[in-house]
């Protein structure tokens, strides 16, 4: 393990034990709810039987989720903090899940076309180099799978409420990519139960806007779909720094849905 996935590791066991957003399982889903919540417009159509990774995506909610749907799961993630709050959801709703600690990076487990689904959930920017994880992703997804992934839009990350001028939100840092950009986090990540031990910062990695569109080409994605991600409804009247303002005004994740077409590409 490298100093990239143990600063991750110790992390996410302490956003864990804080119970952080992100590690809360979904423990109230039925069938309707799971769609709603992975696929609101319905472009994944039937999954019950498709065989489906979720990618860095420990916590206990897309997991669950997509196995209440009917498919074949299984989760790898870098933290057994994460892993056990799937194993929870996963005894509460009497589900089967492959749960396995290992790195995005690293999808050696897994033969060539092993999986129609690969669902990752915001952790690209916690890895400086997003197009390794992408050539992974490609070698598992079967043609014509899906690849679902969340990042950081790439113009904003690290920007938060503190970055408020008075008149507007001041980029500070270089458009650079796989930079290096900490923070600490905003405190909505705890809900309201603020943890009584300081977390380390949030630790991840710029992925400029042409990496992540010629990374997936170079890989043989066909992009499908794009959108900006706000945090719940834009609010332009909101208060100055508080996230509701600043997510209307910068939103701050790009959602990309993409299929593995190598053949378009190459003849
Ligand atoms: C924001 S959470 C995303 C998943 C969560 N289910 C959710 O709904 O938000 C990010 C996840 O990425 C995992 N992670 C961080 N670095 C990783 C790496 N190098 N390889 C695999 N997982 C990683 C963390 O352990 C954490 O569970």
């Amino acid at each position: 393990m490298d100093e990239v996935a143990r600063y991750n590791v110790e992390r996410w066991k302490a956003l864990a034990q804080a119970n952080a957003v992100f590690t809360r399982p979904y423990l109230d889903l039925d069938e309707d709810s799971a769609r709603k919540c992975l696929d609101p417009q319905r472009r994944l159509g039937e999954v019950a039987g498709q065989d489906v990774l979720c990618l860095a995506a420990g916590g206990g909610q897309q997991s669950v989720a997509f196995a209440l749907l009917g498919a074949n799961v299984t989760v790898v993630d870098i933290s057994e903090a994460q892993l056990r709050r799937d194993a929870e959801a996963a005894s509460h709703y009497n589900v089967n899940l492959n749960l396995l600690q290992g790195d995005m990076r690293d999808l050696s487990r897994f033969g060539e076309d092993s999986f129609d689904i690969m669902w990752h959930p915001y952790s690209l920017n916690f890895v400086p180099d997003a197009r390794v994880v992408f050539r992974e992703v490609a070698r598992v997804l079967r043609v014509g799978g899906i690849y679902h992934f969340t990042c950081a839009n790439p113009f904003l990350i690290g920007l938060g409420g503190k970055d408020w001028s008075g008149d507007g939100y001041v980029l500070r840092l270089p458009y650079v990519d796989g930079a290096e950009i900490t923070y600490q986090d905003e405190s909505w990540i705890y809900g309201d139960e603020n943890p009584d031990e300081p977390i380390r910062k949030c630790k991840e990695y710029r992925h400029t806007l042409s990496t992540l569109v010629n990374g997936l080409i170079e890989q043989g994605f066909l992009v499908l779909n794009l959108s900006e991600q706000n945090y719940g409804t834009p609010d332009f009247e909101a208060e100055p720094g508080t996230p509701e303002h600043l997510t209307s005004i910068a939103p701050p994740w790009l959602i990309f849905w993409a299929t593995y077409r190598p053949n378009i590409l190459r003849k």
